[in-house]
């Protein structure tokens, strides 16, 4: 099987201390795919000190550069405690957090100019699914938020499709669902970006369905959540990738 990126998004948990040993027994396994992990801010250089093969990644960016923005994290801060990845456009943050394409764009913006890599999520909800809007919804999603950057630019980004109803739920999008959107999506993003990007699955990815996903010709890898906090259960899901 050819290399895969899973990634764990630890979201709103985890002390930085259960992080590290988190750590410490992923890096136990032996892999040739991409393991990365994103812990809250607070975690963020104990945890980038601690990973020597993992990489590690940010959550969330500020918009702006730097200053007077109470509470926000900069790339630049980001960048200086070695991390690598920055998660944009993450479904909470859109949809709790209220945040929107301008803001991803802003985002993006700001960690190209710090060489860091994005991971940005995309996805419809359960309405949009079930009025068949899925591809127009994902294709604006991506329309407003990439089409002002270059291909160089582009490069830095990988695309984690993840349906909104799947995330956290239990219910995980089928094969015939995620080969279709997965499809759909790098063929958008040739025609209107010339660019071919990774598409990662994210959405209630766990030990029982991740060899079934890998399965699917278009995933480049895998967006966990919930799985992602238990040794066992990550370790399953890197040792599924084959
Ligand atoms: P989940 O979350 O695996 O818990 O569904 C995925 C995500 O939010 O990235």
């Amino acid at each position: 099987m050819s290399r895969k990126i899973i990634a764990g998004n630890w979201k709103m948990n985890l002390s930085t201390n259960q992080g590290i040993e988190l750590i410490q027994q992923i890096e136990a396994v032996d892999t040739k795919h991409t393991i990365i992990a994103f812990p809250s801010f607070v975690s963020l250089s104990s945890i980038a000190k601690e990973a020597q093969k993992i990489s590690v990644g940010a959550q969330n960016c500020g918009a702006f550069q730097n200053g007077a923005y109470t509470g926000e994290v900069s790339t630049q801060m980001i960048k200086d405690v070695k991390a690598e990845y920055v998660l944009v456009g993450h479904s909470e943050r859109r949809v709790i957090l209220k945040e929107n394409n301008t803001d991803f764009k802003a985002k993006i913006q700001r960690c190209l100019e710090q060489n860091l890599k994005v991971i940005f999520c995309i996805g419809e909800n359960l309405e949009q699914r079930q009025a068949g809007n899925e591809q127009s919804i994902v294709s604006e999603q991506l329309s407003q938020v990439l089409s002002s950057f270059n291909t160089s630019e582009l490069s830095n980004i990988t695309i984690a499709y993840e349906p909104v109803w799947a995330i956290g739920t239990g219910k995980n999008a089928n094969n015939d669902q995620i080969e279709s959107m997965h499809r759909f999506i790098k063929q958008f993003c040739k025609e209107s970006f010339k660019t071919q990007f990774k598409v990662l699955y994210g959405g209630s990815c766990k030990p029982t369905n991740a060899q079934e996903i890998f399965s699917c010709k278009s995933v480049d890898g895998v967006l966990v959540g919930g799985a992602s906090l238990k040794a066992d259960a990550f370790i399953s899901i890197i040792q599924a990738a084959g």
